[in-house]
């Protein structure tokens, strides 16, 4: 088995071989049977918490899939209390006991791959292999919190100290954690979220996205099935409001967030505005991400890694790219072969397995990329474009722009800009980006070693990619998160991640 940083072994979880005919319609045969309706409710202590239930949507073709029922403040607060409640058993229970947990919970995620397959299929509009990658992702985090966390939580690291004294390092829970996640991976940064903070003693209350909680839910009785204790575990569906009444619960002691850069920071407003302690804020956010490609790069890799790059999940990832950067010289040429490959993407049905682009996740998506699309359709030059296919799918677009900093927000969806540099510009093109403040994922497409070499380093990116894509960080080997506005910095899937989420303490013995 492959060692990580520590020396522990773990394997990552298996995927499926698209090529093998026989195993893929075992597969679909099964997501198929695993249709049916689906709820989620506000858990609390292992209790279902009565309220005004909607029905959940699917972006697909609008059918209803099941209904969730919302946390109001009242049912939020009362999950924070419970949560404080639970704090002490679950941290007081050994980290291989909680590590245990959160092995158990990666075989049912595995046993219950029909169901998980199903809902990120008809919640999140995922095509089949997105959908593949994410539920293998959430069972990589809880397995690799529970590695990890067994080194980190098991016993004080004893210290160096002069003769007659006892040092040692203890790592525990902080308390209640609030873990407040995005719709774009649903299952994966929903289960990684909890997992970590679990693992690392504390309690927790999750608030999934409001567009995505039905396999939120899922995800959280087979956690609960796995052995987590209710007491320990508590869900909130809801949205913003939800979210900050969790925020501002008196219980409090530490956030764990994934989505906007702006929701991150209006926490942030949020917990610098409370008294009492000062709490951590764990922030994964977003990015405009850009991908430099010099006159050395091999066009047909380039075309075949911007489009997976921009496009594959409808470009709803924060890892994907919105902004190519092409040397003046070879722009033509690969600007050509970027708009080819793109022109033979399928829009439709994710449940079709000839589909590359599923739909955007609600009509605020849609409406906010019709109309940067239109925007753009005014002010810059058009590369690819295709009439609107109606329903929440939108086509893939690609636009030139004049600069870099023509674009100054996140573009959730499939546009990709375009921008043309000189041979001598490339300093000018690294400032440019380093000045826009995101530091997500970063693309280098050159054959020059010492180019690619000088811009990872020039940037402060999380995630800098050399000569391939630039989406699909793996757990273990790619840790991921990114710095300035696309987040505080931590790496989910790496080897320091579980500290974030814990209290360290060193105790002194004079003996
Ligand atoms: P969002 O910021 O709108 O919502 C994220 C979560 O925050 C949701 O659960 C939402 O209900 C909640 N929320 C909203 N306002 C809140 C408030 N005031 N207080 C507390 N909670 C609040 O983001 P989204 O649209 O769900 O997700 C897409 C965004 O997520 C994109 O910007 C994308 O780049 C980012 N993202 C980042 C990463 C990463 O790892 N860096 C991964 C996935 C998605
Ligand atoms: N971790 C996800 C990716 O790398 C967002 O694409």
């Amino acid at each position: 088995l492959p060692r990580d940083l520590f020396g522990a072994e773990r394997r990552n979880a298996p995927g499926l071989a698209f090529g093998d005919g026989a195993a893929l319609r075992r597969l679909t045969g099964s997501v198929a049977a695993a249709a049916g309706s689906a709820d989620a409710t506000p858990l609390i202590d292992g209790t279902v918490q009565a309220g005004q239930a909607r029905p959940v949507l699917s972006p697909i073709d609008g059918t209803a899939l099941g209904s969730v029922t919302e946390a109001d403040e009242a049912i939020a607060a009362r999950a924070m209390d419970a949560a404080a409640r639970g704090f002490p058993a679950w941290a007081a229970t050994p980290a291989d006991a909680r590590a245990a947990c959160l092995e158990r919970a990666a075989e049912a995620f595995l046993r219950e791959q029909p169901r998980l397959l199903h809902l990120l299929q008809a919640e999140a509009g995922k095509t089949l292999d997105d959908a593949v990658a994410e539920w293998r992702e959430a069972i990589d985090f809880l397995r690799y919190y529970a590695v990890q966390g067994r080194r980190l939580f098991a016993e004080p690291q004893s210290l160096p100290g002069p003769a007659g004294e006892a040092n040692s390092l203890r790592l525990s829970g902080r308390g209640v954690f609030a873990a407040v996640s995005p719709w774009n991976f649903p299952l994966a940064i929903f289960t990684g979220q909890v997992a970590a903070a679990l693992m690392a003693g504390n309690a927790v209350v999750a608030k999934p996205a409001p567009q995505t909680p039905l396999v939120a839910d899922l995800a959280l009785r087979l956690l609960h099935g796995a052995g987590v204790p209710g007491s320990a575990l508590h869900l909130v569906p809801g949205g913003p409001e939800t979210g900050a009444a969790l925020i501002g619960h008196a219980a409090l002691s530490g956030v764990v967030f994934t989505g906007s850069t702006a929701t991150a920071q209006a926490i942030n407003r949020a917990l610098a505005a409370r008294d009492g302690a000062i709490l951590p804020l764990i922030a994964e956010t977003g990015g405009i991400n850009a991908m430099i490609v010099d006159a050395t790069a091999l066009p047909e890799q380039v075309a075949d890694d911007v489009v997976v790059s921009a496009f594959r999940s409808a470009g709803q990832r924060c890892s994907a790219l919105r902004l190519l950067l092409v040397q003046e010289d070879v722009a033509d040429r690969m600007i050509a072969a970027v708009a080819g490959a793109a022109r033979e993407l399928t829009v439709g049905d994710p449940g079709d397995l000839a589909t590359d682009l599923g739909p955007v996740i609600d009509a605020s998506a849609k409406r906010r990329l019709d109309a940067h699309i239109a925007a753009m359709a005014r002010s810059a030059r058009t590369h690819v474009s295709g009439a609107d296919p109606g329903g929440l799918y939108v086509a893939p677009h690609i636009f030139e722009i004049g600069g870099v900093s023509d674009l100054r927000q996140e573009v959730f969806g499939p546009i990709l800009h375009v921008v043309r540099y000189p041979a001598s510009g490339l300093t000018a093109v690294i400032e440019a980006i380093r000045a826009g403040g995101y530091g997500l994922t970063l693309g280098i497409h050159s054959r020059i070693d010492e180019t690619a070499e000088r811009i990872a380093d020039a940037l402060p990116h999380g995630n800098v990619y050399v000569n391939r894509n630039m989406i699909g960080a793996v757990v273990g080997s790619q840790p991921f998160g990114g710095t300035g506005l696309s987040g505080t910095g931590p790496k989910a899937g790496g080897p320091h991640y579980l500290a974030r989420f814990a209290t360290e303490r060193t105790l002194t013995v004079n003996t």
